[in-house]
Protein backbone atom coordinates (compact mmCIF):
# COMPACT_ATOMS: atom_id res chain seq x y z
CA UNK A 1 0.00 0.00 0.00
CA UNK A 2 0.89 3.15 -1.22
CA UNK A 3 0.91 6.05 1.55
CA UNK A 4 0.45 10.14 0.95
CA UNK A 5 1.23 12.80 3.45
CA UNK A 6 0.81 15.91 2.11
CA UNK A 7 3.08 18.56 3.97
CA UNK A 8 3.17 21.35 1.82
CA UNK A 9 1.27 23.97 3.30
CA UNK A 10 2.06 27.18 5.11
CA UNK A 11 1.09 26.54 8.74
CA UNK A 12 -0.20 29.99 9.13
CA UNK A 13 -2.20 29.78 12.28
CA UNK A 14 0.67 28.71 14.08
CA UNK A 15 3.16 31.37 12.90
CA UNK A 16 5.50 32.39 14.04
CA UNK A 17 6.86 28.90 14.73
CA UNK A 18 6.27 28.06 10.95
CA UNK A 19 7.86 31.15 9.55
CA UNK A 20 11.60 29.25 9.51
CA UNK A 21 10.18 25.88 10.37
CA UNK A 22 7.73 23.49 8.31
CA UNK A 23 4.53 22.94 10.68
CA UNK A 24 5.27 19.26 10.77
CA UNK A 25 9.19 19.90 12.13
CA UNK A 26 7.21 21.75 15.72
CA UNK A 27 8.52 19.38 18.83
CA UNK A 28 5.28 18.05 20.59
CA UNK A 29 6.09 16.15 23.34
CA UNK A 30 9.77 15.76 22.75
CA UNK A 31 9.17 15.03 18.66
CA UNK A 32 8.59 17.00 15.71
CA UNK A 33 4.68 15.73 14.95
CA UNK A 34 5.99 14.04 11.50
CA UNK A 35 7.98 11.66 13.43
CA UNK A 36 5.24 9.49 15.48
CA UNK A 37 3.58 8.91 12.06
CA UNK A 38 6.46 8.06 9.89
CA UNK A 39 7.50 5.86 13.46
CA UNK A 40 3.90 4.50 13.15
CA UNK A 41 3.71 3.64 9.86
CA UNK A 42 7.32 1.62 10.11
CA UNK A 43 6.34 -0.09 12.90
CA UNK A 44 3.01 -1.40 11.37
CA UNK A 45 4.93 -2.45 8.12
CA UNK A 46 2.06 -1.45 6.13
CA UNK A 47 3.30 0.48 3.66
CA UNK A 48 5.21 -0.53 0.42
CA UNK A 49 5.60 3.77 -0.33
CA UNK A 50 5.51 6.46 2.27
CA UNK A 51 5.43 9.82 -0.33
CA UNK A 52 5.58 13.36 1.11
CA UNK A 53 4.08 15.78 -0.67
CA UNK A 54 6.09 18.95 0.02
CA UNK A 55 6.23 22.03 -0.80
CA UNK A 56 7.16 25.62 1.57
CA UNK A 57 10.53 24.42 3.44
CA UNK A 58 10.52 20.24 1.97
CA UNK A 59 13.86 20.37 2.14
CA UNK A 60 13.60 20.86 5.93
CA UNK A 61 11.51 17.98 6.13
CA UNK A 62 13.53 15.99 3.77
CA UNK A 63 17.04 16.12 5.62
CA UNK A 64 14.49 15.25 9.12
CA UNK A 65 13.12 11.98 7.15
CA UNK A 66 16.44 10.84 5.78
CA UNK A 67 18.97 11.37 8.74
CA UNK A 68 16.09 9.39 11.36
CA UNK A 69 14.31 6.81 9.27
CA UNK A 70 16.27 4.00 7.88
CA UNK A 71 13.66 3.89 4.84
CA UNK A 72 13.79 5.04 1.48
CA UNK A 73 11.01 7.63 1.07
CA UNK A 74 9.56 9.57 -2.37
CA UNK A 75 9.05 12.73 -2.30
CA UNK A 76 7.22 15.01 -4.70
CA UNK A 77 6.93 18.53 -4.90
CA UNK A 78 3.49 20.92 -4.81
CA UNK A 79 4.80 24.08 -6.50
CA UNK A 80 1.53 25.90 -5.17
CA UNK A 81 -0.67 25.33 -1.98
CA UNK A 82 -3.72 25.29 -4.14
CA UNK A 83 -5.38 22.67 -1.68
CA UNK A 84 -5.53 19.18 0.13
CA UNK A 85 -7.09 17.71 -3.00
CA UNK A 86 -4.62 19.55 -5.11
CA UNK A 87 -1.63 18.20 -2.82
CA UNK A 88 -2.82 14.42 -3.02
CA UNK A 89 -2.79 14.29 -6.69
CA UNK A 90 0.63 15.72 -6.94
CA UNK A 91 1.88 12.13 -5.72
CA UNK A 92 -0.03 10.80 -9.06
CA UNK A 93 3.72 10.06 -10.60
CA UNK A 94 4.27 7.58 -7.88
CA UNK A 95 1.73 5.55 -9.09
CA UNK A 96 2.89 5.15 -12.75
CA UNK A 97 -0.60 4.42 -13.34
CA UNK A 98 -1.08 1.60 -11.44
CA UNK A 99 -3.62 0.75 -9.36
CA UNK A 100 -3.00 0.66 -6.12
CA UNK A 101 -4.53 0.92 -2.16
CA UNK A 102 -3.87 4.31 -0.86
CA UNK A 103 -3.14 5.65 2.99
CA UNK A 104 -3.83 9.45 2.89
CA UNK A 105 -2.61 10.91 6.48
CA UNK A 106 -2.59 14.54 7.26
CA UNK A 107 0.77 15.39 8.03
CA UNK A 108 -0.34 18.03 10.98
CA UNK A 109 -3.01 14.79 13.08
CA UNK A 110 -1.42 12.14 15.09
CA UNK A 111 -3.72 9.50 15.27
CA UNK A 112 -3.61 6.96 18.15
CA UNK A 113 -5.56 4.19 16.00
CA UNK A 114 -5.01 0.98 15.15
CA UNK A 115 -4.16 1.85 11.24
CA UNK A 116 -4.39 -2.56 10.50
CA UNK A 117 -7.82 -2.47 11.75
CA UNK A 118 -8.93 0.34 10.00
CA UNK A 119 -7.50 -1.05 6.95
CA UNK A 120 -8.94 -4.52 7.32
CA UNK A 121 -12.17 -3.78 5.32
CA UNK A 122 -13.64 -4.41 1.80
CA UNK A 123 -14.65 -0.66 1.43
CA UNK A 124 -12.91 2.50 1.49
CA UNK A 125 -13.09 3.51 4.71
CA UNK A 126 -12.51 7.34 5.96
CA UNK A 127 -12.13 8.17 9.76
CA UNK A 128 -14.49 9.60 11.60
CA UNK A 129 -14.75 11.02 14.83
CA UNK A 130 -17.87 11.71 17.09
CA UNK A 131 -17.92 15.03 17.94
CA UNK A 132 -20.80 17.24 19.80
CA UNK A 133 -20.86 20.44 17.51
CA UNK A 134 -20.21 19.17 14.15
CA UNK A 135 -20.89 23.15 12.73
CA UNK A 136 -17.17 23.14 12.60
CA UNK A 137 -16.23 19.96 10.74
CA UNK A 138 -16.59 17.93 7.60
CA UNK A 139 -19.19 15.50 8.70
CA UNK A 140 -20.58 12.02 6.18
CA UNK A 141 -23.89 11.21 5.48
CA UNK A 142 -24.29 7.13 5.97
CA UNK A 143 -27.10 4.89 4.17
CA UNK A 144 -28.58 2.22 6.69
CA UNK A 145 -25.39 -0.07 5.46
CA UNK A 146 -23.04 2.39 6.85
CA UNK A 147 -21.94 3.02 3.84
CA UNK A 148 -21.23 7.23 2.83
CA UNK A 149 -23.49 8.80 0.99
CA UNK A 150 -22.15 12.55 1.36
CA UNK A 151 -19.88 14.74 2.23
CA UNK A 152 -21.20 17.39 4.23
CA UNK A 153 -18.80 20.98 4.53
CA UNK A 154 -19.50 22.78 8.15
CA UNK A 155 -22.97 22.12 8.47
CA UNK A 156 -24.78 25.54 9.40
CA UNK A 157 -26.54 23.11 12.55
CA UNK A 158 -26.54 20.01 14.59
CA UNK A 159 -30.02 19.64 13.87
CA UNK A 160 -29.44 20.20 9.42
CA UNK A 161 -26.22 17.99 9.72
CA UNK A 162 -27.33 14.42 8.59
CA UNK A 163 -24.41 12.85 11.19
CA UNK A 164 -22.03 14.16 14.07
CA UNK A 165 -19.48 11.93 12.46
CA UNK A 166 -16.04 14.20 11.85
CA UNK A 167 -13.93 13.97 8.62
CA UNK A 168 -10.77 13.71 11.03
CA UNK A 169 -7.77 13.08 8.24
CA UNK A 170 -7.21 9.76 7.48
CA UNK A 171 -8.35 8.12 4.37
CA UNK A 172 -8.19 4.77 3.29
CA UNK A 173 -8.80 4.39 -0.84
CA UNK A 174 -8.82 0.79 -2.16
CA UNK A 175 -8.71 2.39 -5.55
CA UNK A 176 -6.39 4.90 -6.53
CA UNK A 177 -6.93 5.18 -10.02
CA UNK A 178 -10.75 6.15 -8.99
CA UNK A 179 -8.66 8.46 -6.77
CA UNK A 180 -6.99 10.17 -8.94
CA UNK A 181 -9.67 10.44 -11.34
CA UNK A 182 -11.76 12.26 -9.71
CA UNK A 183 -9.06 14.54 -8.39
CA UNK A 184 -9.17 15.38 -12.23
CA UNK A 185 -12.29 15.34 -12.63
CA UNK A 186 -12.84 18.31 -9.30
CA UNK A 187 -9.57 19.87 -11.06
CA UNK A 188 -10.55 19.89 -14.75
CA UNK A 189 -13.86 21.46 -13.41
CA UNK A 190 -12.53 24.03 -11.19
CA UNK A 191 -14.44 22.70 -8.19
CA UNK A 192 -13.17 25.22 -5.37
CA UNK A 193 -13.42 26.14 -2.09
CA UNK A 194 -12.25 29.41 -0.80
CA UNK A 195 -9.68 28.93 -4.15
CA UNK A 196 -8.81 25.19 -2.74
CA UNK A 197 -9.14 21.91 -4.63
CA UNK A 198 -10.76 20.06 -1.83
CA UNK A 199 -10.09 16.09 -1.39
CA UNK A 200 -13.90 15.80 0.19
CA UNK A 201 -15.34 16.51 -3.49
CA UNK A 202 -12.95 14.26 -4.95
CA UNK A 203 -14.42 11.94 -2.40
CA UNK A 204 -17.88 12.66 -2.99
CA UNK A 205 -17.33 12.26 -7.00
CA UNK A 206 -15.89 8.67 -6.56
CA UNK A 207 -18.74 7.99 -4.57
CA UNK A 208 -20.88 9.28 -7.23
CA UNK A 209 -19.49 6.78 -9.07
CA UNK A 210 -20.62 3.91 -7.25
CA UNK A 211 -16.98 3.62 -4.64
CA UNK A 212 -18.34 2.44 -1.56
CA UNK A 213 -16.91 3.87 1.70
CA UNK A 214 -17.32 3.17 5.41
CA UNK A 215 -16.28 4.76 8.27
CA UNK A 216 -13.85 3.58 11.10
CA UNK A 217 -14.08 5.95 14.42
CA UNK A 218 -11.23 7.16 15.46
CA UNK A 219 -10.99 7.85 18.69
CA UNK A 220 -7.41 9.45 19.61
CA UNK A 221 -7.80 12.48 16.61
CA UNK A 222 -4.74 14.80 17.57
CA UNK A 223 -4.84 17.32 15.87
CA UNK A 224 -1.73 20.11 15.95
CA UNK A 225 -2.37 22.69 13.49
CA UNK A 226 -2.98 25.67 16.32
CA UNK A 227 -1.39 26.42 18.89
CA UNK A 228 -4.06 25.44 21.39
CA UNK A 229 -4.12 21.81 19.64
CA UNK A 230 -0.79 21.54 19.41
CA UNK A 231 -0.60 21.75 23.24
CA UNK A 232 -3.61 19.71 23.89
CA UNK A 233 -1.67 16.59 21.53
CA UNK A 234 1.35 17.86 23.69
CA UNK A 235 -0.35 16.72 26.89
CA UNK A 236 -2.13 13.93 25.69
CA UNK A 237 1.58 12.42 24.67
CA UNK A 238 3.32 13.30 27.92
CA UNK A 239 0.26 11.97 30.03
CA UNK A 240 0.52 8.62 27.61
CA UNK A 241 4.25 7.89 27.82
CA UNK A 242 3.92 9.00 31.97
CA UNK A 243 5.87 6.39 33.89
CA UNK A 244 4.93 7.99 37.19
CA UNK A 245 6.09 6.11 39.64
CA UNK A 246 10.16 6.93 39.79
CA UNK A 247 10.60 9.17 37.24
CA UNK A 248 8.92 12.06 39.39
CA UNK A 249 12.33 11.29 42.54
CA UNK A 250 14.69 10.70 39.29
CA UNK A 251 14.00 13.93 37.53
CA UNK A 252 13.57 16.21 40.37
CA UNK A 253 17.34 14.99 42.32
CA UNK A 254 18.92 16.05 39.06
CA UNK A 255 18.57 19.75 39.15
CA UNK A 256 19.14 22.25 41.63
CA UNK A 257 16.09 23.24 44.11
CA UNK A 258 13.69 22.09 41.76
CA UNK A 259 10.85 20.46 41.82
CA UNK A 260 9.59 17.94 38.78
CA UNK A 261 5.93 17.65 38.25
CA UNK A 262 4.60 14.77 36.10
CA UNK A 263 4.32 14.21 33.22
CA UNK A 264 7.06 16.27 31.52
CA UNK A 265 9.29 15.72 28.56
CA UNK A 266 13.18 16.97 29.67
CA UNK A 267 15.73 16.29 26.99
CA UNK A 268 19.50 16.67 26.96
CA UNK A 269 21.40 18.99 28.42
CA UNK A 270 18.83 20.97 29.81
CA UNK A 271 19.97 23.27 33.34
CA UNK A 272 16.90 23.96 35.53
CA UNK A 273 17.50 26.14 38.82
CA UNK A 274 15.02 27.14 41.08
CA UNK A 275 11.96 26.19 39.48
CA UNK A 276 8.57 23.94 39.00
CA UNK A 277 8.47 22.27 36.12
CA UNK A 278 5.13 20.55 35.26
CA UNK A 279 2.93 19.44 34.27
CA UNK A 280 2.56 18.78 31.18
CA UNK A 281 5.60 20.69 29.81
CA UNK A 282 7.89 19.71 27.07
CA UNK A 283 11.53 21.04 27.23
CA UNK A 284 13.51 20.42 25.07
CA UNK A 285 17.50 19.86 24.48
CA UNK A 286 20.12 22.85 25.66
CA UNK A 287 17.07 24.71 27.69
CA UNK A 288 18.09 26.86 30.30
CA UNK A 289 15.58 27.63 33.05
CA UNK A 290 16.32 29.74 36.32
CA UNK A 291 13.76 30.94 38.93
CA UNK A 292 10.53 30.04 36.74
CA UNK A 293 7.33 28.17 36.66
CA UNK A 294 6.87 26.13 33.43
CA UNK A 295 3.94 24.37 32.97
CA UNK A 296 1.25 23.52 30.01
CA UNK A 297 3.71 24.30 27.51
CA UNK A 298 6.43 23.85 24.63
CA UNK A 299 10.48 24.66 25.24
CA UNK A 300 12.19 24.09 21.86
CA UNK A 301 15.81 23.47 22.00
CA UNK A 302 18.41 26.14 23.35
CA UNK A 303 15.55 28.36 24.79
CA UNK A 304 16.10 30.02 28.23
CA UNK A 305 13.79 31.47 30.72
CA UNK A 306 14.30 33.26 33.90
CA UNK A 307 12.61 34.67 36.43
CA UNK A 308 8.75 34.03 34.73
CA UNK A 309 5.87 31.92 35.43
CA UNK A 310 5.12 30.13 31.74
CA UNK A 311 1.41 28.57 31.20
CA UNK A 312 0.40 27.56 27.52
CA UNK A 313 3.34 28.66 25.81
CA UNK A 314 4.98 27.64 23.16
CA UNK A 315 8.70 29.47 23.01
CA UNK A 316 10.99 29.18 19.37
CA UNK A 317 14.26 27.44 19.28
CA UNK A 318 17.04 29.97 20.71
CA UNK A 319 14.11 32.43 22.57
CA UNK A 320 15.41 33.99 25.65
CA UNK A 321 12.46 35.18 27.86
CA UNK A 322 13.83 36.81 30.87
CA UNK A 323 11.87 39.36 33.45
CA UNK A 324 13.50 41.40 36.10
CA UNK A 325 12.23 40.90 39.31
CA UNK A 326 9.40 43.50 40.67
CA UNK A 327 10.88 46.18 42.74
CA UNK A 328 7.00 47.29 44.34
CA UNK A 329 5.75 49.33 47.42
CA UNK A 330 2.13 48.56 46.87
CA UNK A 331 -0.87 50.43 48.70
CA UNK A 332 -3.64 48.65 50.60
CA UNK A 333 -6.63 46.81 48.26
CA UNK A 334 -4.50 47.43 45.35
CA UNK A 335 -4.75 45.22 42.01
CA UNK A 336 -2.00 44.62 39.46
P1 LIG B 1 -4.11 22.71 6.58
O1 LIG B 1 -5.46 22.85 6.06
O2 LIG B 1 -3.96 22.66 8.05
O3 LIG B 1 -3.21 23.89 5.98
O4 LIG B 1 -3.47 21.43 5.91
P2 LIG B 1 -1.80 24.44 6.44
O5 LIG B 1 -1.23 25.29 5.38
O6 LIG B 1 -0.92 23.33 6.90
O7 LIG B 1 -2.11 25.33 7.74
P3 LIG B 1 -2.89 26.73 7.87
O8 LIG B 1 -4.34 26.45 7.57
O9 LIG B 1 -2.25 27.72 6.93
O10 LIG B 1 -2.66 27.11 9.32
C1 LIG B 1 -3.59 20.11 6.42
C2 LIG B 1 -2.43 19.29 5.86
O11 LIG B 1 -2.45 19.31 4.43
C3 LIG B 1 -1.25 19.85 3.90
C4 LIG B 1 -0.65 20.66 5.05
O12 LIG B 1 0.76 20.75 4.90
C5 LIG B 1 -1.07 19.87 6.28
O13 LIG B 1 -0.19 18.80 6.54
N1 LIG B 1 -1.57 20.68 2.71
C6 LIG B 1 -2.60 21.56 2.73
C7 LIG B 1 -0.79 20.54 1.57
O14 LIG B 1 0.16 19.72 1.53
N2 LIG B 1 -1.06 21.32 0.48
C8 LIG B 1 -2.09 22.22 0.47
O15 LIG B 1 -2.30 22.90 -0.57
C9 LIG B 1 -2.88 22.33 1.63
Amino acid sequence: MKVIIPVAGFGTRLRPHTLHNPKVLLNVGGKPMIHYIIDQLIKDKIASSIILVTGFLGDKIKEYLNSTFDFDFDYVEQAEAKGLGHAVYCAKSVFKNKNDETLIILGDTLFDVDLKKMIRNENSVIGVKVVDDPRRFGVVEKDDQNLITRFVEKPASAEVSPSNEAIVGLYYLKNSKKLFESLEYVMNNNITVKGEFQLTDALENMINNKEKMTTFNVEGWLDCGKPETLLETNRYLLQKRSKKSSAEKSHSAKYKNSKIIEPVYIGKNVKIENSIIGPYATINDNCVIKNSIVQDSILDKYSSIENITLTESIIGEGANVKRNALKLSIGNYSEI
